[in-house]
């Protein structure tokens, strides 16, 4: 488990890049013009406070109101308590939302956890094809996981069914999809309540049929699978296909939903909100550093004009975001001898390309590129020099340079505005797990931004999406049975 510490100091790698520049005698000239060129890549301070202010008032927006037109969505979870370490039982847990989908099944006892699970593949004709098929195809993996694991009555256990999108819920074991995000287009499920969708596939199958407790967020699960290990983890978040973070808010500041009382009358003190801070921009707010390279992926993408911070931060466009800049200095003949024509192939260069090239930059003293080179090589650009290499890193390191400040810029302005003394914060997702400096950069900025005497701690999350879900649904099961306890136990003492 990697926990960092508050604020350690690195230095950019730009700056390393720029003196490596001059030790190995890079062309100059060339270099120089790149640096310029990409300027509005880096971020200074002001624009990252700037960020944080915006993001706050759309948050606040968020939360005073339902309708459609806010950007940041701050969906209620109606999730109101963390686990207490007592939870306990068997489980089972779907989790969709990437390229694959997956079903476990989940033994909690003390602070152990057993798991059991398999990954099926969610191919993209699935992906985009009608909900019908996508719920089919669900219903499907999870009768074969659960007739190859002998788990016939496992139908009857409580099921946690983390849907790694944005969902209205009305209550924890009910959401309508707001909008597809992550490549997701499947018709017909926008709109609808996406536990009735996963029943009525069941139905259709006939041979399965589940008890689904929680609907989540994998940040919700993120937050929920870290706060069972350190209870004071009160944000979760995500930086893997998608961004997105969720934290606890107080209920008095969530105007929308003044008045609430759950199921057995009872207002709770606070509430896990689910930001949808991925969408943050989609009213202009991020217009003023969004570069032309941005415009380009948002607009090559299958949702143009939506979730604008995602496309700038997240695993599914930062490769995308990097080649499109190559693609340009190329044709400006300040890259590959100015031959752009493979680095001109849309989504060539995926984004375990720009963690393997930014290792290269670890290296101390002779920076060697071998892996740059070899990426290079391998998706088909002539005539590689030493400087295209060094230059192509250098970009790399802008590209996720700026995703890990704009990232800080979100867990600041959350730890700032929620002010407690001390929070951990639960992340996960691949390019926090995978690439090479951005945990490290990532902290350090958040050291910067926030304000006060605010003291937080990041930690990677043992699987969220999986955990987590179980999680939700015990924390769910017991407050139910504590609550029927009581309710029983008041009628009794009435008699
Ligand atoms: C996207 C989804 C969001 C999810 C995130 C990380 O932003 O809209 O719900 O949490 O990706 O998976």
């Amino acid at each position: 488990m990697a926990a960092t510490g508050k604020c350690s100091k690195v230095r950019p790698r730009f700056e390393m890049l720029k003196s490596m520049s001059i030790q190995n005698s890079i062309d100059v000239s060339n270099n120089q013009m790149i640096q310029e060129a990409c300027q509005r890549l880096v971020l200074s301070d002001q624009q990252l406070r700037r960020i944080m202010q915006s993001m706050e008032k759309s948050m606040e927006q968020g939360l005073a109101t339902s309708t459609k037109k806010v950007a940041v969505k701050m969906l209620p979870t109606y999730v109101d308590s963390v686990p207490n370490g007592t939870e306990s039982g068997d489980f089972l847990a779907l989790d969709l939302g990437g390229t694959n989908f997956r079903v476990l099944h989940i033994k909690l006892q003390g602070k152990e956890t057993k798991m059991t699970g398999k990954i099926f593949r969610v191919p993209e004709s699935i992906m985009r094809g009608t909900g019908e098929a996508l719920f089919d195809h669900i219903a499907g993996c999870m009768a074969k996981f659960m007739g190859e694991n002998d788990l016939k009555d496992a139908q009857k256990l409580p099921l946690g069914f983390t849907f790694s999108f944005p969902c209205e819920q009305e209550g924890l074991t009910k959401g309508k999809l707001v909008t597809w995000t992550k490549g997701f287009k499947a018709s017909g499920v926008e709109g609808v309540d996406v536990v009735t969708l996963l029943h009525e596939a069941c139905h259709r199958r006939k041979d399965i049929d589940i008890d689904v407790v929680a609907l989540l967020n994998d940040t919700v699960g993120t937050l929920m699978a870290c706060a069972f290990q350190e209870n004071s983890c009160q944000i979760g978040v995500i930086v893997g296909t998608g961004t997105n973070a969720c934290y606890m808010e107080r209920l008095d500041r969530i105007p929308k939903l003044a008045g609430y009382v759950d199921e057995h009358g009872v207002t709770p003190e606070e509430m896990i909100i689910n930001t949808e801070w991925g969408a943050f921009g989609d009213d202009g707010a991020l217009d003023f550093l969004r570069t032309e390279w941005d415009e380009v992926v948002d607009r090559e993408s299958i949702n143009p004009g939506q979730h604008l911070y995602e496309k700038m931060i997240s695993g599914m466009y930062m490769g995308e975001c990097a080649r499109v800049v190559l693609e340009d200095l190329a044709k400006q003949g300040l890259l590959f001898g100015g031959n752009s024509d493979a680095i001109s192939v849309p989504h060539c260069f995926p984004t375990k390309f720009v963690s393997e090239i930014d290792s290269d930059l670890l290296e101390d003293d002779d920076r060697t590129f071998q892996k740059t080179y070899q990426i290079l090589e391998d998706i088909g650009v002539e005539m590689i020099t030493a400087n295209d290499c060094a230059n192509v890193a250098y970009v790399c390191s802008l590209i996720s340079t700026r995703a890990a400040h704009l990232t800080a810029a979100g867990i600041a302005m959350l730890l700032n505005r929620m002010n407690k003394k001390h929070v951990t914060v639960g992340v996960d997702g691949s390019v926090y797990r995978f690439h090479p400096t951005y945990p490290t950069l990532l902290d350090a900025k958040i050291g910067e931004l926030i304000v006060g005497d605010i003291e937080y701690k990041l930690m990677l999350s043992e699987d969220g999406s999986g955990r987590g879900a179980a999680l939700v649904a015990a924390v769910a099961t017991r407050l139910k049975e504590e609550k029927l306890a009581a309710s029983l136990s008041s009628s009794s003492s009435n008699q």
